[in-house]
């Protein structure tokens, strides 16, 4: 089917057609057939790379440009959310019918607020999250939301972020019964029970743009699934890096799963051992400019040293523990073909697309503590091997598993790439997934009675997937619980929000950690600081991601509970009652002791040295940190702690910048983080009336300021510059940047 056939609006074909897609793909040809443009609903399940992605901006677009509709694009994850508004940026310059331009917005962070501002958008880009915080605020123009789409929607599977999306999924159909779906998945088993419980129709294909070559390595030799072998060169004990670098001396690349981050990084050391000699020499010089701007970027780290030690020689690893900006400048040169070899975690599987012409699954076992090894799931194997060939470059993709023996060999041939993926099942009716929701459902007022609790949770995936009075009890529990906790009252055959439990829900907490909030607010410690603050947020359940005491560290956690025992809100369980729980204590402890340290201003890299703290786990630790001293405040505002406001107030600011207070003011201009606003303090610039009477030159002449942020600094604190003054600067800063260069 030909894009010019199809009945879009011209301009949404111009657009597409101009970037390079003249005719649909047989799996969005099918959506069209099925009626997806006609604004049926529709569960479209294929394989990854198959293009369901243009399937949606097609649908989204007739939906605004004829009917006047508004669009909201439903994302797991917030990289994957700015990947598609990137996407969708491209139509900004078509006119709907009455005149108007499209407007493309997005929205994932900040979980309370109702965003009013996203009123003027058509199609709103949002991450469930935020989503489902929407719809807690009960923003006004989500009852105007006519379209949604649902990215990767085989994530109801997954137990912590699936029931978000299944409830905002039964919100939506809830608030607007005639809302069009359009939900886009991998293959899975049970498609057709999905779309029946959205009342949709459905497509489902195997189709892929670039075939897929599935195999088993046993040593030197690919068994691939067709009964077709490959040899290759033997060049180093490790079988996965020899098939790596075969790949890459054929003309392709690799991306190779490792089950931790250990043997990621491990892996890409060997990697790049054995790639040098392999490079051309404009990679080479690419990889020296990718270096320089490794270092260039944030911190500097023993992690982005030896990033940068490795990406000269074309490989690199890929994990959570990178910052988001180390992660896409990897990301953009492996697209590039610069780097050759990247290994990551499975957390890259799903959502970014990033094809390499191999993909290699290194390790088919997780390890998680408590539990031990255990299987991936088909449905994971398919998303990493789905990542397997470039359109565009590669006739054939191959995703290559490990074996050891014979007859493990055999085994996953059978066991992943003969499989079929697995059903999906809903993971809603877990207490403390479910207690969240169940609040917000009464909050919003969603729900005024118990029966209309139970109506509206008899309408989720769960519900249909099981006997709904199965999550009956459940939800009479937490309501129990939520009643106890004084969230909500019952008037007669009502039920209704307290203030406290309408402020927990939109402050998007699990009430859980309210009531721990709550208590440690009222109890208070014998001395409050710093700590008691970072202490409260990390006995609650939000508090992610986790830190677990490391048994080395033991002692010594051990011996700081005690020194500062006078300012914990929560008094520790000793060892000897309950030693998991004294563990758990001790994990809390190294994550206030953690953030303890970042709003006094140690590096990156002492994280790092100190605690085992990776920079992507600390700015996750940031974020949640920032969320929860926020919810604090509000409602140590709320319950009448007048005294403990501003407190919460600063070391909120505090902890969202790494600072300690004297730089609050400095930090506060746009342009200086906390590395530049020490400097400028450290000289002697202390605040903005410092700043203002300070020539330019003398800030120019301090490290990390260049003339362009000394005007910018200069422009926000009400002075002006001459312009023979800025003249001047321009001559000096070539100098300038060449000394820094030499120097830091
Ligand atoms: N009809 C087409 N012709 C050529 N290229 C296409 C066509 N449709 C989509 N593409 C390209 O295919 C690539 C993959 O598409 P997309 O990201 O939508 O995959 P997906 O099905 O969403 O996969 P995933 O499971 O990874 O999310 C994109 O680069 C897109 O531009
Ligand atoms: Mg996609």
């Amino acid at each position: 089917m030909q894009i010019a056939e199809l009945p879009i609006p011209d301009e949404v074909k111009q657009i597409v057609l101009k970037s390079g897609i003249s005719e649909l793909y047989p799996p969005q040809e099918e959506a069209v057939l099925a009626g997806a443009l006609e604004g049926k609903d529709l569960v479209l399940a294929s394989p990854t790379a198959s293009g369901k992605t243009l399937t949606a901006e097609l649908c989204a677009l007739k939906h605004i440009v004829e009917r006047n509709g508004k669009a909201l694009y439903l994302s797991p994850l917030r990289a994957l959310a700015n990947e598609k508004y990137e996407e969708f940026k491209k139509y900004r310059s078509i006119r709907k019918h009455n005149g108007r331009r499209v407007r493309i917005g997005i929205s994932t962070g900040d979980f309370d607020s109702s965003d009013p501002w996203l009123e003027r958008y058509d199609i709103i880009i949002a991450t469930n999250e935020k989503a489902d915080s929407l719809l807690r605020h009960r923003a006004k123009w989500i009852d105007e939301i006519s379209l949604v789409i649902a990215d990767e929607v085989h994530l109801l599977n997954d137990s912590e972020r699936g029931p978000t999306l299944e409830v905002v999924l039964a919100r939506l159909m809830q608030i607007n019964p005639d809302i069009q779906i359009l939900a886009l998945s991998a293959t899975i088993k049970n498609v057709e029970e999905l779309a029946d419980w959205l009342k949709a129709h459905y497509v489902a294909t195997e189709w892929r743009p670039v075939k897929l070559n599935e195999g088993v390595l046993l040593q030197e030799e690919v068994q691939f699934k067709d009964g077709a072998a490959k040899k290759i060169d033997k060049r180093s004990r490790n079988p996965a890096l020899n098939l790596a670098l075969h790949i890459v001396k054929s003309g392709g690349q690799a991306l190779v799963f490792a089950s931790t981050r250990r043997n990621a990084v491990s892996l890409a050391k060997k990697a790049a051992t054995d790639l040098g000699s392999i490079l051309t020499k404009p990679t080479r010089r690419a990889l020296l400019s990718l270096k320089e701007r490794v270092l260039a970027s944030g911190e500097r780290t023993r992690i982005s040293e030896l990033l940068a030690d490795l990406v000269i020689h074309g490989a690199a690893f890929h994990h959570a523990g990178l910052g988001g900006r180390h992660r896409k400048l990897l990301e953009d040169a492996f697209r590039k073909g610069e780097i050759k070899i990247l290994t990551a975690t499975p957390t890259l599987a799903f959502g970014v697309n990033l094809p390499a012409r191999t993909v290699i699954i290194h390790d088919y076992r997780r390890y998680e503590v408590g539990y031990g090894y255990y299987p991936i799931t088909v449905l994971e194997y398919k998303q990493m091997a789905g990542r397997a060939g470039r359109p565009k470059y590669d006739t054939v993709g191959e995703a290559i598993l490990l074996a050891k023996t014979d007859d493990e060999r055999d085994f996953l041939m059978e066991s992943y790439i003969l499989a079929e993926p697995e059903r999906i099942w809903s993971k809603l009716a877990v207490e403390r997934i479910l207690r969240p929701h169940v609040l917000s459902t009464i909050a919003a007022q969603y729900a005024q009675t118990e029966q209309g609790v139970h109506d509206f949770f008899s309408k989720t995936f769960y519900a249909y997937q099981y006997d709904p009075n199965a999550i009956r009890v459940v939800i009479s529990k937490i309501l129990k619980f939520l009643h106890d906790e004084e969230m909500i009252n019952v008037e007669r055959d009502n039920i209704v929000p307290t203030k406290f439990g309408r402020r927990v829900s939109e402050l998007y907490l699990d009430p859980v950690s309210a009531v721990i909030v709550r208590s440690g607010l009222r109890a208070r410690a014998p001395m409050i600081t710093d700590l008691s603050f970072f202490h409260m947020i990390a006995h609650t359940p939000d508090m992610y991601p986790k830190l677990r005491p490391y048994s080395s560290e033991i002692d010594q956690l051990s011996l700081f509970v005690d020194e500062h025992k006078e300012e914990f809100m929560f008094s520790p369980t000793s060892q000897l009652e309950d030693h998991l729980e004294f563990e758990e204590f001790l994990g809390e402890a190294k994550l206030s002791w953690v953030m303890q340290s970042w709003v006094e201003e140690a590096t990156e890299d002492q994280m790092i040295e100190q605690f085992k703290v990776q920079p992507g786990d600390l700015y996750r630790l940031v974020d949640s940190a920032k969320w929860l001293l926020y919810a604090s405040r509000e409602l140590a505002s709320l319950l009448k702690h007048k005294d403990l406001v501003p407190k919460l107030n600063i070391l909120r600011e505090r902890a969202a910048k790494g600072i300690k207070a004297e730089l609050l003011q400095l930090a506060r201009l746009e342009g200086i983080g906390r590395a530049r606003a020490r400097i400028l303090f450290n000289s002697g610039l202390e605040g903005i009336k410092d700043l203002k009477t300070a020539p330019i030159e003398r800030l120019v002449d301090l490290p990390l300021i260049g003339p362009k942020v000394a005007k910018k600094i200069k422009e926000q604190v009400g002075g002006f510059v001459k312009s023979e003054q800025w003249k001047k600067l321009g001559k000096d800063k070539a100098a300038k940047q060449q000394f820094l260069r030499e120097h830091y």
